[in-house]
């Protein structure tokens, strides 16, 4: 299988798509798809847990490419599998990864003498953690709330997906400045291997909301709005 510029198709091997870019893994799991596939393929695996391959494809090659093209027919992707999709990735971020990012930070930084820094450090991670929250919050109550309304035939007339789309913004000014401090002003002190595997994390979990987000406007927003168009809400 060569793989750069190749997309992955439906008769790929789960295990080769994993072990060409570890990121799916995270896809695998946030679709619902366990491990212990064996030598399965991507259609196989996906049959069996009663995803729609295609909208896992659509989000896995998205992820692999790192670009903002989507290729590929829309109709094909189920818009409730995405929105599962979504739904369990603001719980990753919410209810695992971040509070264990925070729980790694305090330890590598609870012995430092600067205690303002340390103070400082953990005030603009707990104002980012409040940011990614009140994003995701307002997704979960207002724009899934209406595509379920939408699938359903019931939508909210004032609402509609062109909402969303305008005031989406990225989520992240407050960690630029938090690893700002961390980088630039953190006090040199004995073995800082916590610290920069912290960082670390930091630095992954920045990547990996960024394209989070672009999940929601590249591929959410025009499948919604496809459904919108087949609703007639257009
Ligand atoms: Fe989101
Ligand atoms: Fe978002």
């Amino acid at each position: 299988m060569d793989y750069k510029s190749v997309k992955f198709m439906p008769s790929d091997k789960m295990g080769d798509l994993i072990n060409h870019d570890y990121k799916l893994l995270l896809v695998m799991s946030r679709f619902g798809l366990p491990l212990g596939f064996g030598d399965k393929t991507v259609e196989q695996v996906c049959r069996e847990k009663e995803v729609n391959c295609p909208t896992f494809l659509a989000v896995a090659n998205f992820i692999h490419e790192g670009n903002n093209l989507l290729e590929g027919n829309l109709s094909q992707i189920s818009v409730r599998d995405l929105m599962d999709y979504l739904k369990q990735a603001h719980s990753y971020f919410l209810d695992f990864f971040l509070p264990s990012i925070r729980e790694r930070l305090v330890q590598a930084i609870s012995k430092s003498i600067h205690s303002e820094i340390t103070y400082l450090i953990l005030k603009f991670f707990d104002e980012y953690v409040a940011e990614v929250r009140r994003h995701m919050e307002y997704e979960e109550m207002n724009v899934f709330t209406y595509v379920d309304a939408l699938l359903d035939g019931t939508p909210d007339s004032r609402y509609t997906i062109s909402v969303f789309a305008r005031r989406h913004n990225q989520i992240g000014m407050k960690l630029v400045e938090l690893k700002n401090i961390i980088l630039k002003y953190y006090p040199e002190q004995g073995n800082n291997n916590l610290l920069n595997a912290v960082l670390i994390d930091i630095f992954s979990c920045e990547e990996d909301l960024a394209s989070h987000c672009k999940i929601e406007d590249f591929l959410l927003v025009p499948v919604v709005r496809q459904l919108e168009k087949k609703k007639g809400i257009l």
